[in-house]
């Protein structure tokens, strides 16, 4: 199934959410408004602001209200995706030049934290410190995350447990509480709103399993991203991390290694191992973990009214198993 169709009875609530976005970076100043909305219109799944308003299915639907978490949400997914092709030196987001690559690293820094300051001032439109608390300890958790991925470059002695940290910092979080705030603003009970971000953060485990894999296993065109790159960049994910310590090839791998040092002896064998790693164990053991995710998140479910919401959380849960972009 594809997202479109899951998306399908939302679709006019997300077309509201989509002219707001428009609107929240709507700026006065001519490169900010270029930089933002060139981001914004290249498209994107626009998952998280549907977890916001699925999330809110769940308590006393008000769209006016959801709005302001669901637009807020996905403006704080678009900063951190500028700021991450910064950081990931990436040419291609969305199908489009990254702003990093369109203007340059300067005007991406501000650009993210442009959009950053107006996810802020539209989500204090909700008078509750709880949201605010809940957001900002997300926000803090990916910085640390996204710090940690820089300090872990190159760096093949981290096991798994450091993995999964990581990536529950830089993705699964903000997915858990795209769910638990939509819930939150409708005034949903604390067992729902347990239970969703539950959902939301085993759904985001695996969501960025899947990014991991497709980084291998996929191709630009689709991805509408480089593919290929995580590795070439030093950052070593889950389908490296079992290759080399698991895998029938991983003395192979070792050797490959400048001795003492985590890089490559050579751009010709780091180009290998990326050939190797995408036909390797890695790939199938990391869809294995990711679906481990997966049926956690259907679990978390359990507690909640069988209605058409439920169902649609489902699906998506089931379409990230198997996504190709
Ligand atoms: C990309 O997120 C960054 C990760 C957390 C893996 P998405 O895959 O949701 O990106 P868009 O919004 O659809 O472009
Ligand atoms: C997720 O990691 C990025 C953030 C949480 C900001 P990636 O670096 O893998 O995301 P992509 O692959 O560039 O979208
Ligand atoms: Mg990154
Ligand atoms: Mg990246
Ligand atoms: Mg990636």
């Amino acid at each position: 199934m594809k997202l479109a169709d899951i998306f399908f009875p939302f679709r006019s609530d997300m077309n509201y959410i989509e002219r707001e976005l428009e609107q929240a970076v709507d700026a006065q100043e001519r490169v900010l408004q270029k930089t933002s909305s060139h981001l914004l219109k290249a498209g994107g799944k626009r998952i998280r602001p549907v977890f916001v308003l699925l999330g809110g299915k769940f308590g006393t639907y008000d769209l006016e209200r959801l709005k302001n978490v669901a637009v807020s949400l996905e403006l704080i997914h678009m900063a951190t995706l500028v700021h991450d092709d910064v950081i990931d030196d990436a040419e291609l987001r969305r199908g489009k030049a990254t702003v990093k690559a369109k203007w340059d690293n300067r005007i991406a820094m501000y650009t993210g934290d442009y959009i950053f300051a107006r996810a802020l001032s539209i989500i204090t439109e909700l008078k509750n410190p709880e949201i605010h608390k809940i957001l900002s300890h997300a926000i803090v958790e990916m910085s640390i995350g996204e710090i940690e991925q820089i300090r872990d470059l190159n760096n093949w002695n981290q096991n798994l447990r450091c993995y999964l940290r990581r990536i529950k910092r830089k993705t699964a979080l903000l997915i858990a509480i795209s769910c638990q705030l939509g819930a939150i603003a409708a005034d949903a009970t604390e067992a729902v709103v347990r239970s969703l971000f539950w959902y939301g953060y085993n759904v985001g485990m695996a969501f960025q399993i899947t990014d991991d894999i497709l980084d291998f296993t996929g191709d630009a065109k689709t991805l509408g991203k480089p593919a290929g790159s995580d590795l070439r960049q030093g950052n070593i994910t889950l389908p490296a991390l079992y290759m080399y310590y698991c895998s029938s090839m991983a003395d192979e791998i070792k050797q490959r290694l400048v001795p003492g040092k985590g890089e490559f002896q050579s751009p010709g064998l780091l180009e290998q191992t990326v050939r190797d790693i995408r036909s390797g164990e890695g790939i199938d053991y990391a869809h294995k973990l990711a679906d481990r995710y997966l049926q956690r998140a259907t679990q978390a479910l359990d507690v909640l009214p069988d209605n058409a919401n439920r169902d649609a959380l489902l699906k998506i849960a089931h379409f990230i198993g198997g996504r190709q972009a």
